[in-house]
Protein backbone atom coordinates (compact mmCIF):
# COMPACT_ATOMS: atom_id res chain seq x y z
CA UNK A 1 0.00 0.00 0.00
CA UNK A 2 1.28 3.61 -0.46
CA UNK A 3 0.89 5.88 2.57
CA UNK A 4 -2.68 6.86 1.65
CA UNK A 5 -3.93 3.42 1.77
CA UNK A 6 -3.82 3.13 -2.47
CA UNK A 7 -1.62 0.39 -4.13
CA UNK A 8 1.24 1.03 -4.21
CA UNK A 9 1.98 0.54 -7.84
CA UNK A 10 -0.27 1.52 -10.77
CA UNK A 11 0.79 -0.48 -14.22
CA UNK A 12 -1.39 0.21 -17.34
CA UNK A 13 -0.26 -1.81 -20.21
CA UNK A 14 -1.62 -1.12 -23.94
CA UNK A 15 -1.72 -4.12 -26.03
CA UNK A 16 -3.42 -5.34 -29.68
CA UNK A 17 -3.65 -9.20 -27.58
CA UNK A 18 -4.88 -7.77 -24.35
CA UNK A 19 -5.41 -11.49 -23.71
CA UNK A 20 -1.83 -12.27 -23.71
CA UNK A 21 -1.51 -10.39 -20.11
CA UNK A 22 -4.42 -12.28 -18.51
CA UNK A 23 -1.07 -14.83 -16.44
CA UNK A 24 -1.42 -11.19 -14.26
CA UNK A 25 -4.12 -12.39 -12.54
CA UNK A 26 -2.05 -15.06 -11.14
CA UNK A 27 0.24 -16.50 -8.56
CA UNK A 28 1.80 -13.33 -6.67
CA UNK A 29 1.23 -11.11 -8.79
CA UNK A 30 -2.58 -12.02 -9.36
CA UNK A 31 -2.66 -11.94 -5.34
CA UNK A 32 -1.22 -8.53 -4.85
CA UNK A 33 -3.66 -7.18 -7.42
CA UNK A 34 -6.19 -8.82 -5.30
CA UNK A 35 -4.33 -7.69 -2.09
CA UNK A 36 -4.76 -4.17 -3.38
CA UNK A 37 -0.84 -3.80 -3.81
CA UNK A 38 -0.69 -3.34 -7.21
CA UNK A 39 -3.53 -1.67 -9.43
CA UNK A 40 -2.65 -3.20 -13.08
CA UNK A 41 -4.77 -2.50 -15.98
CA UNK A 42 -5.29 -3.67 -19.47
CA UNK A 43 -6.08 -1.92 -22.72
CA UNK A 44 -6.43 -2.87 -26.38
CA UNK A 45 -5.15 -0.70 -28.55
CA UNK A 46 -7.93 -1.71 -30.87
CA UNK A 47 -10.14 0.29 -28.57
CA UNK A 48 -8.21 3.37 -30.03
CA UNK A 49 -9.12 2.94 -33.66
CA UNK A 50 -11.63 4.68 -35.60
CA UNK A 51 -12.15 2.73 -38.60
CA UNK A 52 -13.89 -0.33 -39.63
CA UNK A 53 -10.83 -2.81 -39.65
CA UNK A 54 -9.47 -1.28 -36.32
CA UNK A 55 -6.16 -0.48 -38.22
CA UNK A 56 -3.06 -0.26 -36.02
CA UNK A 57 -0.27 -1.03 -38.85
CA UNK A 58 0.90 0.54 -41.84
CA UNK A 59 3.76 -0.11 -44.59
CA UNK A 60 7.23 2.00 -43.65
CA UNK A 61 7.62 5.35 -44.95
CA UNK A 62 11.48 4.97 -47.01
CA UNK A 63 10.33 1.24 -47.72
CA UNK A 64 11.59 -2.27 -46.24
CA UNK A 65 10.14 -4.80 -44.63
CA UNK A 66 7.00 -6.01 -42.40
CA UNK A 67 4.59 -3.18 -40.95
CA UNK A 68 4.58 0.21 -38.67
CA UNK A 69 2.39 0.32 -35.90
CA UNK A 70 0.48 4.16 -36.72
CA UNK A 71 0.74 6.69 -34.56
CA UNK A 72 -3.03 7.80 -33.96
CA UNK A 73 -4.16 5.01 -32.23
CA UNK A 74 -0.64 4.96 -29.56
CA UNK A 75 -1.21 8.57 -28.63
CA UNK A 76 -4.80 8.25 -28.48
CA UNK A 77 -4.12 4.88 -25.93
CA UNK A 78 -1.13 6.83 -24.11
CA UNK A 79 -3.82 10.20 -23.58
CA UNK A 80 -6.76 7.72 -22.66
CA UNK A 81 -4.03 6.16 -19.97
CA UNK A 82 -2.49 9.39 -18.71
CA UNK A 83 -6.23 10.83 -18.17
CA UNK A 84 -6.68 8.30 -15.72
CA UNK A 85 -5.14 9.12 -13.14
CA UNK A 86 -6.46 8.13 -9.59
CA UNK A 87 -6.70 10.62 -7.05
CA UNK A 88 -4.26 8.95 -4.69
CA UNK A 89 -1.91 9.21 -8.13
CA UNK A 90 -1.61 13.15 -7.47
CA UNK A 91 0.29 15.06 -10.18
CA UNK A 92 1.73 11.92 -10.88
CA UNK A 93 2.94 11.21 -14.75
CA UNK A 94 3.58 7.01 -15.85
CA UNK A 95 6.99 6.49 -16.38
CA UNK A 96 6.27 4.66 -20.33
CA UNK A 97 8.17 1.42 -20.83
CA UNK A 98 8.78 0.02 -24.22
CA UNK A 99 9.62 -3.20 -24.43
CA UNK A 100 11.79 -4.02 -27.44
CA UNK A 101 15.23 -5.27 -28.78
CA UNK A 102 16.84 -2.15 -29.14
CA UNK A 103 16.39 -1.54 -25.77
CA UNK A 104 18.60 -0.94 -22.66
CA UNK A 105 18.83 -4.38 -21.06
CA UNK A 106 16.35 -4.91 -18.38
CA UNK A 107 18.20 -6.19 -15.43
CA UNK A 108 17.07 -6.50 -10.89
CA UNK A 109 19.03 -2.99 -11.18
CA UNK A 110 16.31 -1.97 -13.60
CA UNK A 111 13.90 -3.62 -11.68
CA UNK A 112 14.61 -2.37 -8.57
CA UNK A 113 14.52 1.36 -9.42
CA UNK A 114 11.07 0.48 -11.56
CA UNK A 115 9.55 -0.79 -8.38
CA UNK A 116 9.98 2.76 -6.56
CA UNK A 117 7.95 4.57 -8.97
CA UNK A 118 4.18 4.80 -8.59
CA UNK A 119 3.12 4.57 -12.18
CA UNK A 120 4.26 2.49 -14.83
CA UNK A 121 2.79 2.28 -18.66
CA UNK A 122 3.95 -0.47 -21.11
CA UNK A 123 3.57 -0.19 -24.53
CA UNK A 124 3.33 -3.54 -26.15
CA UNK A 125 4.88 -2.72 -30.35
CA UNK A 126 4.06 -5.42 -32.20
CA UNK A 127 5.72 -5.97 -36.11
CA UNK A 128 8.59 -3.86 -36.90
CA UNK A 129 8.04 -1.55 -34.29
CA UNK A 130 5.88 1.58 -33.12
CA UNK A 131 5.97 5.00 -35.38
CA UNK A 132 8.77 7.07 -33.82
CA UNK A 133 6.29 10.46 -32.97
CA UNK A 134 4.50 7.83 -30.71
CA UNK A 135 8.26 8.58 -28.46
CA UNK A 136 8.10 12.33 -29.38
CA UNK A 137 4.05 12.68 -28.40
CA UNK A 138 5.08 10.97 -24.78
CA UNK A 139 7.83 13.04 -24.24
CA UNK A 140 6.94 16.60 -25.71
CA UNK A 141 3.12 16.61 -25.72
CA UNK A 142 2.13 13.98 -22.41
CA UNK A 143 5.84 14.97 -20.44
CA UNK A 144 6.58 10.98 -19.77
CA UNK A 145 9.82 9.85 -19.19
CA UNK A 146 10.51 7.18 -21.86
CA UNK A 147 12.57 4.25 -21.89
CA UNK A 148 12.46 1.48 -24.07
CA UNK A 149 13.93 -1.79 -22.38
CA UNK A 150 14.98 -5.17 -24.13
CA UNK A 151 14.97 -8.46 -21.71
CA UNK A 152 17.68 -10.04 -23.88
CA UNK A 153 20.04 -10.30 -27.05
CA UNK A 154 17.14 -12.05 -28.69
CA UNK A 155 13.86 -10.89 -30.94
CA UNK A 156 10.31 -11.85 -29.62
CA UNK A 157 7.06 -11.18 -32.12
CA UNK A 158 6.09 -8.48 -29.45
CA UNK A 159 6.55 -6.84 -26.12
CA UNK A 160 3.75 -8.59 -24.17
CA UNK A 161 6.14 -11.97 -22.92
CA UNK A 162 8.84 -8.98 -21.77
CA UNK A 163 6.06 -7.33 -20.52
CA UNK A 164 4.57 -10.36 -18.18
CA UNK A 165 8.56 -10.43 -17.35
CA UNK A 166 9.48 -7.15 -15.92
CA UNK A 167 5.89 -6.57 -14.21
CA UNK A 168 6.65 -10.09 -12.07
CA UNK A 169 10.42 -8.98 -11.46
CA UNK A 170 9.22 -5.49 -10.60
CA UNK A 171 5.52 -6.81 -8.99
CA UNK A 172 8.00 -8.77 -6.71
CA UNK A 173 10.00 -6.24 -5.56
CA UNK A 174 7.15 -3.40 -4.21
CA UNK A 175 6.60 -3.81 -0.11
CA UNK A 176 4.56 -6.50 0.88
CA UNK A 177 3.72 -8.52 -2.56
CA UNK A 178 6.96 -10.83 -0.89
CA UNK A 179 6.23 -12.05 2.43
CA UNK A 180 9.83 -12.43 3.38
CA UNK A 181 11.95 -9.03 2.79
CA UNK A 182 14.94 -11.21 3.53
CA UNK A 183 14.67 -13.65 0.75
CA UNK A 184 14.88 -11.06 -2.06
CA UNK A 185 17.95 -9.90 -0.37
CA UNK A 186 19.59 -13.70 -0.62
CA UNK A 187 18.90 -14.22 -4.42
CA UNK A 188 20.93 -14.36 -7.63
CA UNK A 189 21.51 -11.08 -9.11
CA UNK A 190 20.64 -8.90 -5.90
CA UNK A 191 24.27 -8.66 -4.80
CA UNK A 192 26.18 -9.39 -8.12
CA UNK A 193 26.21 -13.53 -7.87
CA UNK A 194 23.91 -16.20 -8.71
CA UNK A 195 22.55 -18.12 -6.09
CA UNK A 196 23.98 -21.71 -4.68
CA UNK A 197 22.14 -25.13 -4.77
CA UNK A 198 19.01 -25.84 -3.04
CA UNK A 199 18.22 -29.10 -1.74
CA UNK A 200 15.29 -30.09 0.69
CA UNK A 201 14.15 -33.65 1.54
CA UNK A 202 14.53 -36.47 1.55
CA UNK A 203 18.45 -36.66 2.30
CA UNK A 204 19.18 -39.49 0.05
CA UNK A 205 16.50 -39.56 -2.99
CA UNK A 206 17.38 -42.10 -6.16
CA UNK A 207 20.60 -43.05 -4.84
CA UNK A 208 22.10 -39.12 -4.78
CA UNK A 209 22.93 -37.65 -1.33
CA UNK A 210 22.52 -34.00 -0.03
CA UNK A 211 26.06 -32.78 0.37
CA UNK A 212 26.90 -33.51 4.18
CA UNK A 213 28.03 -30.01 4.98
CA UNK A 214 24.51 -28.91 4.65
CA UNK A 215 23.62 -31.46 7.26
CA UNK A 216 26.13 -30.34 10.36
CA UNK A 217 24.49 -27.60 11.52
CA UNK A 218 27.88 -25.83 11.42
CA UNK A 219 26.07 -21.90 9.70
CA UNK A 220 29.80 -20.88 9.62
CA UNK A 221 30.89 -23.50 7.34
CA UNK A 222 27.81 -23.89 5.73
CA UNK A 223 27.88 -20.11 4.45
CA UNK A 224 31.21 -20.38 3.60
CA UNK A 225 30.41 -23.81 1.44
CA UNK A 226 27.43 -21.37 -0.18
CA UNK A 227 29.67 -18.60 -0.80
CA UNK A 228 32.17 -21.18 -2.73
CA UNK A 229 29.30 -22.65 -4.75
CA UNK A 230 28.26 -19.03 -5.87
CA UNK A 231 31.04 -18.09 -6.72
CA UNK A 232 31.94 -21.60 -9.22
CA UNK A 233 28.39 -21.52 -10.48
CA UNK A 234 28.92 -17.19 -11.36
CA UNK A 235 32.58 -17.96 -13.13
CA UNK A 236 30.74 -21.05 -15.27
CA UNK A 237 27.39 -19.67 -16.29
CA UNK A 238 28.00 -15.52 -16.23
CA UNK A 239 31.87 -14.92 -15.89
CA UNK A 240 31.35 -11.82 -17.03
CA UNK A 241 29.46 -10.78 -13.58
CA UNK A 242 32.74 -11.79 -11.67
CA UNK A 243 35.10 -9.26 -10.98
CA UNK A 244 38.69 -9.67 -9.90
CA UNK A 245 37.54 -8.90 -6.13
CA UNK A 246 36.09 -12.37 -5.82
CA UNK A 247 39.96 -14.23 -6.49
CA UNK A 248 42.74 -15.02 -4.43
CA UNK A 249 44.44 -11.52 -4.82
CA UNK A 250 45.73 -8.85 -1.66
CA UNK A 251 43.34 -7.32 0.48
CA UNK A 252 44.99 -3.49 1.03
CA UNK A 253 43.83 -1.84 3.69
CA UNK A 254 44.49 2.14 3.51
CA UNK A 255 43.51 5.63 5.13
CA UNK A 256 40.44 6.98 2.98
CA UNK A 257 40.91 10.10 0.86
CA UNK A 258 38.20 12.42 -1.14
CA UNK A 259 38.37 10.56 -4.04
CA UNK A 260 37.07 7.23 -2.12
CA UNK A 261 34.06 9.26 -1.09
CA UNK A 262 31.20 8.19 -4.17
CA UNK A 263 32.23 4.55 -3.52
CA UNK A 264 31.89 4.73 0.44
CA UNK A 265 28.71 6.26 0.23
CA UNK A 266 27.26 3.28 -2.11
CA UNK A 267 29.03 0.83 -0.02
CA UNK A 268 27.57 1.83 3.24
CA UNK A 269 23.86 2.19 0.99
CA UNK A 270 24.45 -1.23 -0.11
CA UNK A 271 25.60 -2.91 3.61
CA UNK A 272 22.72 -1.05 5.85
CA UNK A 273 19.96 -1.67 3.78
CA UNK A 274 19.86 -5.24 5.41
CA UNK A 275 19.87 -3.60 8.48
CA UNK A 276 16.94 -1.66 7.43
CA UNK A 277 15.00 -4.57 6.22
CA UNK A 278 15.86 -6.28 9.42
CA UNK A 279 15.09 -3.15 11.65
CA UNK A 280 11.69 -2.30 9.05
CA UNK A 281 13.00 1.42 8.98
CA UNK A 282 14.59 3.53 6.84
CA UNK A 283 15.80 5.97 9.28
CA UNK A 284 19.32 4.99 9.58
CA UNK A 285 22.25 7.37 9.61
CA UNK A 286 24.31 5.23 6.88
CA UNK A 287 21.14 5.45 4.36
CA UNK A 288 20.25 8.86 4.96
CA UNK A 289 23.43 10.26 4.79
CA UNK A 290 24.16 11.79 1.22
CA UNK A 291 27.90 12.48 -0.33
CA UNK A 292 28.53 16.17 1.26
CA UNK A 293 28.21 14.12 5.01
CA UNK A 294 30.38 11.21 3.69
CA UNK A 295 32.88 13.83 2.88
CA UNK A 296 32.60 15.71 5.92
CA UNK A 297 33.34 12.51 8.00
CA UNK A 298 36.82 12.00 6.73
CA UNK A 299 37.35 15.49 9.04
CA UNK A 300 35.87 14.17 12.20
CA UNK A 301 36.88 10.51 12.14
CA UNK A 302 39.96 8.24 10.42
CA UNK A 303 38.30 6.44 7.87
CA UNK A 304 39.97 2.89 6.25
CA UNK A 305 39.06 1.16 3.14
CA UNK A 306 39.58 -1.69 1.79
CA UNK A 307 40.69 -2.94 -1.86
CA UNK A 308 40.40 -5.76 -3.45
CA UNK A 309 41.52 -6.13 -7.38
CA UNK A 310 41.15 -2.16 -7.10
CA UNK A 311 37.36 -2.39 -5.98
CA UNK A 312 35.90 -1.08 -2.35
CA UNK A 313 35.27 -3.90 -1.07
CA UNK A 314 34.74 -2.60 2.94
CA UNK A 315 35.61 0.23 5.06
CA UNK A 316 35.95 1.22 9.25
CA UNK A 317 35.93 4.53 11.20
CA UNK A 318 37.55 4.72 14.07
CA UNK A 319 37.16 8.11 16.60
CA UNK A 320 38.90 8.99 20.21
CA UNK A 321 35.85 9.84 22.86
CA UNK A 322 38.02 10.69 25.68
CA UNK A 323 39.58 7.71 27.00
CA UNK A 324 37.38 5.50 24.77
CA UNK A 325 38.41 4.30 21.22
CA UNK A 326 35.22 4.40 18.86
CA UNK A 327 34.83 2.12 16.02
CA UNK A 328 31.68 2.57 13.16
CA UNK A 329 30.59 1.95 10.27
CA UNK A 330 32.52 -1.49 10.09
CA UNK A 331 31.41 -2.97 6.82
CA UNK A 332 31.84 -5.46 3.93
CA UNK A 333 30.20 -5.81 0.38
CA UNK A 334 27.71 -8.28 1.10
CA UNK A 335 29.01 -11.03 -1.80
CA UNK A 336 32.76 -11.02 0.03
CA UNK A 337 31.12 -11.41 3.68
CA UNK A 338 31.85 -15.00 5.76
CA UNK A 339 35.55 -14.65 4.70
CA UNK A 340 37.24 -12.76 7.52
CA UNK A 341 37.64 -9.77 6.03
CA UNK A 342 34.88 -7.82 8.44
CA UNK A 343 37.60 -9.58 10.86
CA UNK A 344 40.43 -7.66 9.60
CA UNK A 345 39.18 -4.60 9.27
CA UNK A 346 38.30 -4.67 12.87
CA UNK A 347 41.71 -5.48 14.09
CA UNK A 348 43.15 -2.77 12.06
CA UNK A 349 40.61 -0.59 13.34
CA UNK A 350 41.56 -2.25 16.78
CA UNK A 351 45.96 -1.27 16.12
CA UNK A 352 45.22 2.12 14.93
CA UNK A 353 44.21 2.85 19.03
CA UNK A 354 46.17 5.43 20.88
CA UNK A 355 48.33 4.43 24.18
CA UNK A 356 46.16 5.76 26.97
CA UNK A 357 42.93 4.48 25.51
CA UNK A 358 40.56 2.33 28.41
CA UNK A 359 37.75 0.84 25.80
CA UNK A 360 37.40 -0.06 22.28
CA UNK A 361 33.70 0.31 21.87
CA UNK A 362 30.97 0.20 18.88
CA UNK A 363 27.15 -0.29 18.09
CA UNK A 364 25.51 -2.61 16.29
CA UNK A 365 22.26 -3.75 15.42
CA UNK A 366 20.58 -5.56 18.09
CA UNK A 367 19.28 -8.16 15.68
CA UNK A 368 22.37 -8.81 13.41
CA UNK A 369 22.90 -11.82 15.17
CA UNK A 370 26.02 -12.32 12.71
CA UNK A 371 27.81 -9.32 13.25
CA UNK A 372 27.20 -9.66 17.13
CA UNK A 373 28.82 -12.93 17.00
CA UNK A 374 31.80 -11.91 15.40
CA UNK A 375 32.18 -8.91 18.15
CA UNK A 376 31.53 -11.65 21.03
CA UNK A 377 34.34 -13.84 19.28
CA UNK A 378 36.83 -10.67 19.20
CA UNK A 379 36.00 -10.30 22.96
CA UNK A 380 33.51 -7.31 23.20
CA UNK A 381 30.47 -7.70 25.45
CA UNK A 382 26.83 -5.74 25.18
CA UNK A 383 26.81 -2.79 27.78
CA UNK A 384 23.12 -3.21 28.83
CA UNK A 385 21.16 0.24 29.14
CA UNK A 386 24.22 2.13 27.52
CA UNK A 387 23.25 5.80 27.14
CA UNK A 388 23.05 7.28 23.70
CA UNK A 389 22.67 4.29 21.63
CA UNK A 390 20.73 4.56 18.32
CA UNK A 391 17.35 2.73 18.26
CA UNK A 392 17.92 -1.07 17.59
CA UNK A 393 21.68 -0.84 18.51
CA UNK A 394 23.46 -2.00 20.80
CA UNK A 395 26.57 -0.75 22.63
CA UNK A 396 29.60 -3.57 22.90
CA UNK A 397 33.24 -2.72 24.78
CA UNK A 398 36.27 -4.00 25.30
CA UNK A 399 39.53 -3.28 26.91
CA UNK A 400 42.12 -2.45 24.56
CA UNK A 401 44.88 -5.37 24.14
CA UNK A 402 42.44 -8.49 24.59
N1 LIG B 1 10.21 -7.24 -28.28
C1 LIG B 1 10.79 -7.97 -29.24
N2 LIG B 1 11.94 -8.47 -28.83
C2 LIG B 1 12.12 -8.03 -27.55
C3 LIG B 1 13.14 -8.19 -26.58
N3 LIG B 1 14.23 -8.89 -26.82
N4 LIG B 1 12.98 -7.60 -25.40
C4 LIG B 1 11.88 -6.86 -25.15
N5 LIG B 1 10.89 -6.68 -26.02
C5 LIG B 1 11.01 -7.26 -27.21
Amino acid sequence: MSEDGGPALRIDVVSIFPDYLAALDLSLIGKARDDGLLDVRVHDLRDFTHDRHRTVDDTPYGGGAGMVMKAQPWAEALDHVVAQRGSNLADARPHLVVPGPGGAPFTQAMARQLAHEPWLAFACGRYEGIDERVYEHARETLGLEVSVVSLGDYVLNGGEVAVLAMVEAIGRLVPGVIGNAESLVEESHEDGLLEYPLYTKPREWNGRQVPPILLSGNHAAIAAWRHEQRLARTAARRPDLLHASHGDGEVEIAAATPSDVPELNVLFKACWVQEALLNDTLDIPALTEGLDDVRASLDTTQTWVARKGGRLVGAVRTSRLGDDWHIGRLCVVPDLRGRGLGRRLLEHAEATAPDGIRTISLDTGALSTDNLRMYRKSGYRVVPDAPDVPAGAVHLTKRPGR
